[in-house]
């Protein structure tokens, strides 16, 4: 996952991460930079013939992201729709965009959509890997 330029700009990383933590996610990796050209465009190289390409690659570089890795039963089904869709307009209450978003292009966090994106941007943004570690209250979490 990550907090994008806007979410940061507007303070809202640790409601971000509350929500996720809160929900039982947990965080195994953390960490906060200006992406450089490369890595947005390497993060974003699926949508490289969109026209909304060139902006959105602006956007994620005009400043600080904050990127997290989360780990939990069927992760990142769970993250999106803790995120919610797309555009903040059209997104759920309850959400983190339905909640905090009116826009489709500032819409606050990114999350992977599928295992093999998940491995792929995880390899990308940590290259160094993730945290391993058990977290003592998981066993009242998740039954077995
Ligand atoms: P994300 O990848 O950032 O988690 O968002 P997503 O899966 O909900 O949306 P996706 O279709 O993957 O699009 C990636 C990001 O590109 C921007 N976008 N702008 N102007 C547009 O039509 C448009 N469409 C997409 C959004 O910032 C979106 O999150
Ligand atoms: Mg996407």
């Amino acid at each position: 996952m990550m907090v994008k330029p806007d979410g940061v700009q507007r303070g809202l990383v640790g409601e971000i991460i509350g929500r996720f933590e809160r929900k039982g996610l947990r965080l195994v990796g953390l960490k906060s930079m200006v992406p450089s050209e490369n890595i947005a465009r390497a993060h974003y190289d699926v949508h490289k013939e969109r026209p909304f390409f060139p902006g959105l690659i602006k956007f994620i570089t005009s400043g600080p992201v904050v990127c997290m890795a989360w780990h939990g039963v069927e992760a990142i089904k769970v993250a999106r729709t803790l995120i919610g869709a797309t555009n903040g307009r059209d997104a759920t209450p309850g959400t983190i965009r339905g909640d905090f978003g009116m826009d489709m292009g500032y819409n606050m966090i990114h999350g992977s959509d599928a295992p093999e994106t998940a491995e792929f941007e995880l390899g990308l943004w940590f290259p160094e890997g993730t945290m391993e570690w058990s977290s003592d209250h998981e066993k009242w979490v998740y039954e077995s």
